[in-house]
Protein backbone atom coordinates (compact mmCIF):
# COMPACT_ATOMS: atom_id res chain seq x y z
CA UNK A 1 0.00 0.00 0.00
CA UNK A 2 1.70 3.38 -0.76
CA UNK A 3 1.73 6.09 1.67
CA UNK A 4 -0.99 8.15 -0.22
CA UNK A 5 -3.27 5.50 -0.46
CA UNK A 6 -2.86 4.93 3.57
CA UNK A 7 -3.18 8.59 4.26
CA UNK A 8 -6.46 8.64 2.09
CA UNK A 9 -7.92 5.58 3.73
CA UNK A 10 -6.73 7.34 7.26
CA UNK A 11 -8.74 10.60 5.94
CA UNK A 12 -11.86 8.69 5.18
CA UNK A 13 -11.94 7.37 8.69
CA UNK A 14 -10.47 9.77 10.93
CA UNK A 15 -12.53 12.71 9.62
CA UNK A 16 -16.10 11.37 10.13
CA UNK A 17 -14.85 10.38 13.40
CA UNK A 18 -13.63 13.72 13.99
CA UNK A 19 -17.02 15.50 13.18
CA UNK A 20 -18.85 12.38 15.12
CA UNK A 21 -16.99 13.40 18.24
CA UNK A 22 -17.19 17.38 17.61
CA UNK A 23 -21.10 16.89 17.55
CA UNK A 24 -21.36 14.70 20.73
CA UNK A 25 -19.20 17.56 22.77
CA UNK A 26 -21.32 19.75 21.49
CA UNK A 27 -24.16 18.07 22.91
CA UNK A 28 -22.44 17.43 26.35
CA UNK A 29 -21.54 21.30 26.66
CA UNK A 30 -25.14 21.92 26.34
CA UNK A 31 -24.49 24.49 23.44
CA UNK A 32 -28.01 25.74 22.05
CA UNK A 33 -25.98 25.11 18.50
CA UNK A 34 -27.66 23.23 15.63
CA UNK A 35 -26.54 19.42 15.89
CA UNK A 36 -28.11 16.23 13.66
CA UNK A 37 -30.59 14.49 15.39
CA UNK A 38 -29.57 11.44 17.26
CA UNK A 39 -31.13 8.63 18.92
CA UNK A 40 -32.68 9.32 22.87
CA UNK A 41 -32.91 12.99 21.30
CA UNK A 42 -36.78 15.28 22.16
CA UNK A 43 -37.55 16.43 18.75
CA UNK A 44 -40.22 19.22 18.61
CA UNK A 45 -42.36 18.30 15.52
CA UNK A 46 -44.27 20.93 14.18
CA UNK A 47 -47.34 21.07 12.11
CA UNK A 48 -48.89 24.28 13.06
CA UNK A 49 -48.82 26.78 16.28
CA UNK A 50 -51.58 24.75 17.47
CA UNK A 51 -50.22 21.74 16.97
CA UNK A 52 -46.82 20.55 18.13
CA UNK A 53 -45.85 17.24 19.38
CA UNK A 54 -42.50 16.99 21.91
CA UNK A 55 -41.46 13.19 20.93
CA UNK A 56 -38.32 11.16 21.79
CA UNK A 57 -36.75 9.72 18.79
CA UNK A 58 -36.49 6.11 19.05
CA UNK A 59 -34.89 4.20 16.20
CA UNK A 60 -37.93 1.98 14.76
CA UNK A 61 -40.36 3.31 15.68
CA UNK A 62 -43.14 6.21 14.75
CA UNK A 63 -45.20 8.38 16.15
CA UNK A 64 -49.01 8.62 14.92
CA UNK A 65 -51.33 12.25 14.19
CA UNK A 66 -54.29 12.26 12.53
CA UNK A 67 -51.94 13.58 10.00
CA UNK A 68 -50.59 10.01 9.57
CA UNK A 69 -47.44 8.71 11.11
CA UNK A 70 -43.49 9.61 10.93
CA UNK A 71 -40.78 7.44 10.76
CA UNK A 72 -38.51 8.03 13.60
CA UNK A 73 -35.60 6.38 11.39
CA UNK A 74 -36.38 9.62 8.92
CA UNK A 75 -35.13 11.69 10.85
CA UNK A 76 -31.73 10.33 12.11
CA UNK A 77 -29.15 11.73 11.17
CA UNK A 78 -30.77 14.94 9.71
CA UNK A 79 -30.56 18.63 11.02
CA UNK A 80 -32.87 19.98 13.53
CA UNK A 81 -35.09 22.34 11.55
CA UNK A 82 -35.41 19.55 8.66
CA UNK A 83 -38.99 19.04 7.08
CA UNK A 84 -39.86 15.65 7.09
CA UNK A 85 -43.12 13.79 5.65
CA UNK A 86 -45.72 11.85 7.55
CA UNK A 87 -47.15 8.88 6.05
CA UNK A 88 -49.89 11.31 4.12
CA UNK A 89 -47.46 13.31 2.86
CA UNK A 90 -48.15 16.02 5.17
CA UNK A 91 -45.03 18.08 6.26
CA UNK A 92 -43.73 18.29 9.93
CA UNK A 93 -40.50 20.34 11.02
CA UNK A 94 -38.18 18.88 13.39
CA UNK A 95 -37.25 22.02 15.67
CA UNK A 96 -34.62 21.21 18.85
CA UNK A 97 -37.03 22.43 21.82
CA UNK A 98 -36.85 24.85 23.63
CA UNK A 99 -37.28 25.64 27.38
CA UNK A 100 -40.73 26.86 26.70
CA UNK A 101 -41.69 23.74 24.76
CA UNK A 102 -40.21 21.43 27.76
CA UNK A 103 -42.26 23.72 30.26
CA UNK A 104 -45.66 24.03 28.25
CA UNK A 105 -45.46 20.38 27.59
CA UNK A 106 -44.52 18.90 31.11
CA UNK A 107 -46.69 15.92 32.48
CA UNK A 108 -48.80 18.30 34.54
CA UNK A 109 -49.70 17.17 38.10
CA UNK A 110 -50.68 20.86 39.18
CA UNK A 111 -51.12 24.76 37.51
CA UNK A 112 -47.60 25.45 36.15
CA UNK A 113 -45.84 28.59 36.04
CA UNK A 114 -46.29 30.10 32.49
CA UNK A 115 -43.22 31.34 30.55
CA UNK A 116 -44.42 34.92 31.35
CA UNK A 117 -43.74 34.72 34.60
CA UNK A 118 -40.59 32.33 34.61
CA UNK A 119 -38.85 34.84 32.65
CA UNK A 120 -40.04 38.08 34.97
CA UNK A 121 -39.17 35.36 38.35
CA UNK A 122 -35.68 34.37 36.73
CA UNK A 123 -34.86 38.34 35.96
CA UNK A 124 -36.04 39.14 39.32
CA UNK A 125 -34.20 37.00 40.85
CA UNK A 126 -30.83 37.98 39.65
CA UNK A 127 -29.77 34.09 39.58
CA UNK A 128 -28.11 33.29 36.95
CA UNK A 129 -24.53 30.44 36.51
CA UNK A 130 -23.64 29.03 39.51
CA UNK A 131 -26.45 29.93 41.54
CA UNK A 132 -27.67 28.25 44.45
CA UNK A 133 -31.32 28.60 44.33
CA UNK A 134 -33.97 27.22 47.61
CA UNK A 135 -37.48 26.71 45.36
CA UNK A 136 -41.07 25.93 47.08
CA UNK A 137 -43.66 23.97 45.56
CA UNK A 138 -41.80 21.94 43.00
CA UNK A 139 -45.49 20.99 41.43
CA UNK A 140 -45.58 19.74 37.65
CA UNK A 141 -41.52 20.99 38.06
CA UNK A 142 -42.13 23.75 35.05
CA UNK A 143 -40.31 26.50 37.18
CA UNK A 144 -37.70 23.70 38.42
CA UNK A 145 -36.95 23.06 34.90
CA UNK A 146 -36.63 26.82 34.40
CA UNK A 147 -34.44 27.51 37.84
CA UNK A 148 -32.15 24.36 36.72
CA UNK A 149 -31.79 25.76 33.09
CA UNK A 150 -30.28 29.02 34.66
CA UNK A 151 -28.07 27.88 37.13
CA UNK A 152 -26.19 25.07 35.62
CA UNK A 153 -23.75 23.72 35.14
CA UNK A 154 -22.61 24.65 38.79
CA UNK A 155 -25.46 25.64 40.41
CA UNK A 156 -27.94 23.56 41.94
CA UNK A 157 -31.50 24.05 42.61
CA UNK A 158 -32.88 22.49 46.22
CA UNK A 159 -37.05 22.08 45.34
CA UNK A 160 -39.12 21.22 48.35
CA UNK A 161 -42.36 19.75 47.81
CA UNK A 162 -45.23 18.26 50.45
CA UNK A 163 -46.57 15.66 47.81
CA UNK A 164 -44.49 12.92 47.34
CA UNK A 165 -46.15 11.77 44.56
CA UNK A 166 -46.10 15.26 42.62
CA UNK A 167 -41.75 15.19 43.24
CA UNK A 168 -42.02 11.83 40.83
CA UNK A 169 -43.65 13.60 38.04
CA UNK A 170 -41.86 16.37 38.58
CA UNK A 171 -38.27 14.29 38.18
CA UNK A 172 -39.73 13.14 35.34
CA UNK A 173 -39.84 16.06 33.71
CA UNK A 174 -36.82 17.48 34.98
CA UNK A 175 -35.00 14.29 33.45
CA UNK A 176 -36.65 14.79 29.89
CA UNK A 177 -35.39 18.23 29.48
CA UNK A 178 -31.86 16.63 30.78
CA UNK A 179 -31.91 19.44 33.56
CA UNK A 180 -31.92 16.34 36.91
CA UNK A 181 -28.49 16.85 37.61
CA UNK A 182 -28.96 20.17 38.98
CA UNK A 183 -31.69 19.73 40.68
CA UNK A 184 -32.07 18.18 44.63
CA UNK A 185 -35.60 17.24 44.97
CA UNK A 186 -36.60 17.21 48.69
CA UNK A 187 -39.53 15.91 49.90
CA UNK A 188 -40.43 18.30 52.91
CA UNK A 189 -42.56 21.44 54.08
CA UNK A 190 -40.55 24.41 53.82
CA UNK A 191 -42.87 26.48 55.95
CA UNK A 192 -40.98 23.78 58.61
CA UNK A 193 -37.64 25.50 58.05
CA UNK A 194 -34.99 25.42 55.14
CA UNK A 195 -31.97 23.63 54.67
CA UNK A 196 -29.83 25.41 53.18
CA UNK A 197 -27.89 28.36 54.21
CA UNK A 198 -25.96 31.20 52.22
CA UNK A 199 -28.09 30.55 49.23
CA UNK A 200 -28.76 32.94 46.87
CA UNK A 201 -32.61 33.41 46.34
CA UNK A 202 -35.56 31.94 47.16
CA UNK A 203 -38.54 31.24 44.56
CA UNK A 204 -41.37 30.29 46.16
CA UNK A 205 -44.90 29.60 44.19
CA UNK A 206 -46.97 28.09 47.09
CA UNK A 207 -50.42 28.06 48.88
CA UNK A 208 -48.80 30.37 52.17
CA UNK A 209 -45.81 31.90 50.96
CA UNK A 210 -45.75 34.52 54.02
CA UNK A 211 -44.94 31.73 56.34
CA UNK A 212 -41.53 30.79 54.64
CA UNK A 213 -40.66 34.47 55.28
CA UNK A 214 -38.40 34.29 58.26
CA UNK A 215 -36.97 30.53 56.98
CA UNK A 216 -35.98 32.58 53.78
CA UNK A 217 -34.44 35.40 56.00
CA UNK A 218 -32.36 33.10 57.57
CA UNK A 219 -31.21 30.66 54.54
CA UNK A 220 -30.58 34.27 52.15
CA UNK A 221 -27.13 35.45 51.41
CA UNK A 222 -27.25 38.86 52.82
CA UNK A 223 -28.91 41.07 50.37
CA UNK A 224 -30.14 37.86 48.65
CA UNK A 225 -33.33 37.46 46.89
CA UNK A 226 -36.81 36.29 47.16
CA UNK A 227 -39.48 35.90 44.46
CA UNK A 228 -42.83 34.83 45.42
CA UNK A 229 -46.03 33.98 42.84
CA UNK A 230 -49.23 34.07 43.95
CA UNK A 231 -52.64 33.70 42.57
CA UNK A 232 -54.46 36.22 44.57
CA UNK A 233 -54.00 39.78 46.35
CA UNK A 234 -55.32 38.46 49.93
CA UNK A 235 -51.90 36.02 49.87
CA UNK A 236 -49.98 38.93 48.32
CA UNK A 237 -50.74 41.47 51.04
CA UNK A 238 -49.87 38.68 53.73
CA UNK A 239 -46.47 38.10 51.80
CA UNK A 240 -45.58 41.54 51.69
CA UNK A 241 -46.45 42.47 55.47
CA UNK A 242 -44.67 38.95 56.28
CA UNK A 243 -41.29 40.18 54.23
CA UNK A 244 -41.42 44.03 55.55
CA UNK A 245 -41.33 42.13 59.05
CA UNK A 246 -38.37 39.54 58.35
CA UNK A 247 -35.83 42.03 57.25
CA UNK A 248 -36.66 42.39 53.92
CA UNK A 249 -36.23 45.53 51.94
CA UNK A 250 -36.88 46.52 48.34
CA UNK A 251 -40.29 44.89 48.04
CA UNK A 252 -42.44 45.49 44.97
CA UNK A 253 -44.93 43.66 43.63
CA UNK A 254 -46.28 43.10 39.63
CA UNK A 255 -48.99 41.41 37.59
CA UNK A 256 -47.55 40.88 33.74
CA UNK A 257 -50.08 40.75 31.07
CA UNK A 258 -48.88 39.17 27.74
CA UNK A 259 -51.44 39.70 24.78
CA UNK A 260 -50.60 37.92 21.56
CA UNK A 261 -50.86 39.68 18.03
CA UNK A 262 -53.06 38.48 15.10
CA UNK A 263 -50.31 39.97 12.07
CA UNK A 264 -51.68 39.70 8.43
CA UNK A 265 -51.67 42.76 6.39
CA UNK A 266 -54.30 44.85 7.27
CA UNK A 267 -55.68 43.12 9.51
CA UNK A 268 -53.13 43.14 12.89
CA UNK A 269 -54.32 44.10 16.13
CA UNK A 270 -54.56 42.18 19.52
CA UNK A 271 -55.81 38.46 19.58
CA UNK A 272 -59.61 37.92 20.84
CA UNK A 273 -58.87 35.78 23.52
CA UNK A 274 -55.93 35.99 26.25
CA UNK A 275 -55.03 34.27 29.24
CA UNK A 276 -56.35 37.04 31.75
CA UNK A 277 -54.70 36.07 34.87
CA UNK A 278 -51.86 33.61 36.26
CA UNK A 279 -50.72 35.85 39.22
CA UNK A 280 -48.70 38.12 40.81
CA UNK A 281 -45.01 38.63 41.49
CA UNK A 282 -43.85 39.57 44.74
CA UNK A 283 -39.97 40.31 45.01
CA UNK A 284 -37.52 41.88 47.89
CA UNK A 285 -34.03 41.76 48.98
CA UNK A 286 -32.12 41.36 52.56
CA UNK A 287 -30.94 43.70 54.12
CA UNK A 288 -28.76 43.46 57.11
CA UNK A 289 -29.88 45.77 59.56
CA UNK A 290 -28.20 46.88 62.40
C1 LIG B 1 -49.01 25.66 42.10
S1 LIG B 1 -48.01 24.33 42.58
C2 LIG B 1 -46.39 24.79 42.03
C3 LIG B 1 -46.23 24.64 40.56
C4 LIG B 1 -44.83 24.84 40.07
N1 LIG B 1 -44.38 26.22 40.23
C5 LIG B 1 -44.68 24.44 38.62
O1 LIG B 1 -44.37 25.32 37.77
O2 LIG B 1 -44.86 23.26 38.29
C6 LIG B 1 -47.88 24.51 44.32
C7 LIG B 1 -47.18 23.33 44.99
O3 LIG B 1 -46.78 23.70 46.30
C8 LIG B 1 -46.84 22.55 47.11
N2 LIG B 1 -46.84 23.00 48.50
C9 LIG B 1 -47.84 23.60 49.18
N3 LIG B 1 -47.46 23.90 50.44
C10 LIG B 1 -46.16 23.48 50.54
C11 LIG B 1 -45.20 23.51 51.61
N4 LIG B 1 -45.52 24.04 52.80
N5 LIG B 1 -43.96 23.01 51.40
C12 LIG B 1 -43.64 22.48 50.19
N6 LIG B 1 -44.52 22.42 49.14
C13 LIG B 1 -45.75 22.91 49.32
C14 LIG B 1 -48.13 21.89 46.65
O4 LIG B 1 -48.21 20.54 47.01
C15 LIG B 1 -48.07 22.12 45.13
O5 LIG B 1 -47.48 21.01 44.50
Amino acid sequence: MSFYSLLSDLTFLVIPAMLLLLNRSKRSGGEPLPQLIQEGDYVLLFLDHRRTYLVKIEGGKSFHTHKGFIKFDDLIGKDYGSTVLSSLGVEFIALKPLLRDYIMKSVRRTQITYPKDVALIVMFSGIGPGSRVVEAGTGTGALTTALAHYVKPEGRVYSYEIREEFLKTAEKNLKRAGLIDFVELKNKDITAGIDESGVDGVILDLATPWLVAPHACTALKPSGTIVSFSPTIDQVVKTVEALMESGFVDVETFECLMRGMQVERGKTRPQTLMTGHTGYITLARKALKA
